[in-house]
């Protein structure tokens, strides 16, 4: 459902660009993305990476640093006209926008962008136009990625706050309500909307546990979503992960609402990276928002051999919890 309050609808006109990762570990990101996951290697130094997974020149960015997480997602709109209302939306909430660096847009292979400190803190930033390239793609996974209309991905974010951050999306994006699932998890209930802004299920998964204001993840994101168009270059990620020596958090399976196959793997950085196939698009005409009991169809178990490493993480996850509780959430509006 739309929100009502914007007379002007803009579904439909903003995809994920890219993303930003910073990280200590710029080695172990390279093999994760490049013979891993089997993008293509644009760029590289000593203090930052830059992947294709299309035309255009920059998709994914790992930068030197420390926080081991995302720290800024692109989000393209339309073109200059949708900018404008969505900046005016912002402006009448009093939430800050501030132009992007020259040096930072060429960064992210965009013509300019904006940004702002969007929920949970993870700077948002809008541009109309990236830099393209028609030079080929030397890359793994061949038979390409599924971007254009549907973006590059999606985000799945775990908030204390999660009804502010549905209306953020909502009021700022027109974003709409795909389905919901509630997936019972280590003794809660975790409640999961999913978020589309085009025509993609989701660009936004938001899940918070049910009556307990915690947040059991640590970093901004608690996995990013990468699509590809053929079956053989999933499970060719798959392995070559596996064999790389990467650790697998959800072997394949099959989420009940988009009907995506995928499996999560740990990325250097510890936060999940879903990599999947065969995701279906929304026909506007004839959806139907549906509440679904399970996160998975089948599958997505975690590997055999891992008892003590998801006994170790799912601690982690209670002491991050915790933590939380002692930490504000930032949250725009
Ligand atoms: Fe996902």
């Amino acid at each position: 459902m739309s929100n009502s309050m914007n007379a002007v609808d803009i579904f439909g006109a903003v995809r994920m660009g890219y993303i930003v990762v910073q990280s200590s570990k710029l080695g172990d990101w390279r093999r994760f993305l490049k013979q891993g996951l089997g993008l293509h290697l644009e760029t590289e130094s000593d203090t930052a990476l830059a992947f294709r997974m299309d035309a255009h020149q920059r998709r994914f960015m790992v930068e030197d640093g420390a926080a081991e997480d995302v720290v800024a997602m692109g989000w393209q709109v339309r073109d200059p006209a949708t900018l404008d209302i969505i900046l005016k939306r912002l402006a009448d909430r009093d939430i800050a926008v501030e132009d992007g660096t020259p040096e930072e847009a060429e960064r992210r292979g965009v013509k300019s962008f904006r940004r702002l400190r969007g929920p949970k803190d993870m700077q948002l930033e809008l541009f109309v136009e990236a830099v393209t390239t028609g030079a080929p793609l030397n890359m793994l996974a061949s038979g390409g990625f599924v971007t254009g209309d549907s973006g590059m991905g999606h985000a799945a974010i775990t908030s204390r706050k999660p009804e502010k951050m549905l209306r953020f999306w909502q009021e700022i994006f027109d974003a709409r309500l795909s389905d919901r699932i509630s997936q019972p998890l280590g003794g809660v209930m975790l409640d999961i909307s999913f978020l589309r802004v085009n025509e993609r299920h989701h660009s936004l998964a938001i899940a918070a546990v049910r009556g307990l204001r915690i947040d059991p993840i640590g970093t901004r994101v608690q996995h990013v979503n990468l699509l590809v168009n053929r079956m053989e270059d999933l499970v060719g990620a798959f392995e070559r992960l596996r064999d790389l020596g990467f650790e697998m958090a959800h072997e394949i399976g099959q989420h009940p609402n988009d009907k995506e196959m995928s499996f999560y793997v740990l990325s250097p950085s510890g936060f999940e990276v879903e990599f999947g196939w065969d995701a279906l698009k929304v026909n506007e005409a004839n959806w139907k928002t549906a509440h679904y009991n399970a996160i998975s169809l089948w599958g997505h178990k975690p590997p055999k051999n891992s008892a003590l490493n998801s006994l170790r993480l799912n601690l982690g996850n209670f002491r991050r919890g915790l933590r939380s509780l002692a930490r504000p959430e930032y949250s725009p509006i």
